[in-house]
């Protein structure tokens, strides 16, 4: 044994959305511990956003970064760094993003403030490539490092197939570690492009919430729509099952108005589905 350590908890205390049963949970804190954790069948679980777990549980080990990978070093590595770009140490994919984003406001760093109120930890947002219209994770990236079922490796975003809401890495692949790509500026000029991008977010959901359930589709005209707007105009905000509801404030919201079990998500997810006439992509990870 590696010693990780192994525990069953209830996940809802560790996603946004307040659902979930027990699991066995590995907490990692080396390459060796992950690796160990790697031989069965695993999920990993960031910071809980985005996800909606299954009332029961899942049956494979839940493997969480700790430790290490959940550290940040934002020194300049003088190798790789120059006057105006700048290229951090390592960022652990068990960092969460929300005080990154500040960390590198107060330095007067650019790239990543378009992701401001976006929770979740580096690994899941670099994994997914969170974002809003004001930027996205594969905006700062400039080192991927990721454990793969045969090793460890590490990737630029030029290897890799990204896109929008996607990063192009494998499921059963985990970012562990990232170096980050940004631009010299004030705290003052990166305060100002996070106040445009979180002044976007005011009208969202106060509940408890995964975020938005559905990536923005693309209509046959090639133009992008938003899912809520499309939700909206289905008549669906406040539709309620069980203690689940449409958010009123945003329809691409699912809320836990208290006491929701996955099943009622589930369901709400199918009515979208049904009286949205466009398809749309989930966004929300579902365990199982
Ligand atoms: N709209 C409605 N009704 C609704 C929702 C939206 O009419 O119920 C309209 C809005 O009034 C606006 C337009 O649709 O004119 C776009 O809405 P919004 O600005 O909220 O943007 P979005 O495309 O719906 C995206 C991201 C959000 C992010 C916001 C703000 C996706 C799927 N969603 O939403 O991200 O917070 O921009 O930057 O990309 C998430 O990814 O979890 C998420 C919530």
């Amino acid at each position: 044994r590696t010693g990780a350590k192994v525990e069953r908890l209830p996940l809802a205390r560790y996603t946004t959305l307040g659902v979930g049963g027990e699991s066995e949970v590995w907490f990692v804190s080396t390459h060796e511990q992950l690796a160990e954790a790697m031989e069965q069948p695993y999920r990993i679980l960031g910071g809980g956003s985005n996800l909606v777990i299954s009332d029961e549980g899942v049956p494979e080990r839940v493997i969480r970064l700790s430790g290490p990978f959940a550290e940040r070093d934002l020194e300049p590595d003088p190798t790789l760094s120059g006057d105006t770009e700048i290229v951090t140490g390592w960022v652990g994919g068990g960092v969460p993003l929300p005080g990154l984003v500040r960390a590198l406001q107060k330095l007067g760093l650019s790239n990543l403030e378009g992701t401001v109120g976006i929770p979740g930890q580096v690994g899941g947002s670099v994994w997914m490539n969170a974002g809003t219209r004001f930027g996205e994770m594969f905006d700062g990236l400039h080192t991927i490092e990721i454990a793969t079922p045969d090793g460890v490796k590490q990737v630029t975003p030029a290897d890799l197939n990204w896109g929008y809401r996607n990063s192009g890495i494998p499921r059963n692949h985990i970012v562990t570690r990232v170096r980050l790509k940004l631009k010299r500026g004030t705290p003052g000029e990166v305060q100002a492009r996070m106040d445009a991008a979180d002044h976007a977010r005011k009208g969202q959901p106060k509940n408890k919430t995964p975020g938005c359930a559905f990536k923005n589709p693309t209509l046959p005209g090639g133009q992008k729509v938003s899912a809520g707007l499309l939700i909206d105009q289905a008549g669906l905000k406040g539709t309620r099952v069980g203690n689940a509801m449409i958010a009123p404030e945003h329809a691409n919201f699912i809320v836990n108005l208290g006491g929701a079990t996955a099943a009622d998500v589930h369901a709400l997810l199918e009515v979208i589905r049904e009286k949205v006439g466009v398809p749309m992509e989930l966004e929300y990870e579902l365990w199982p």
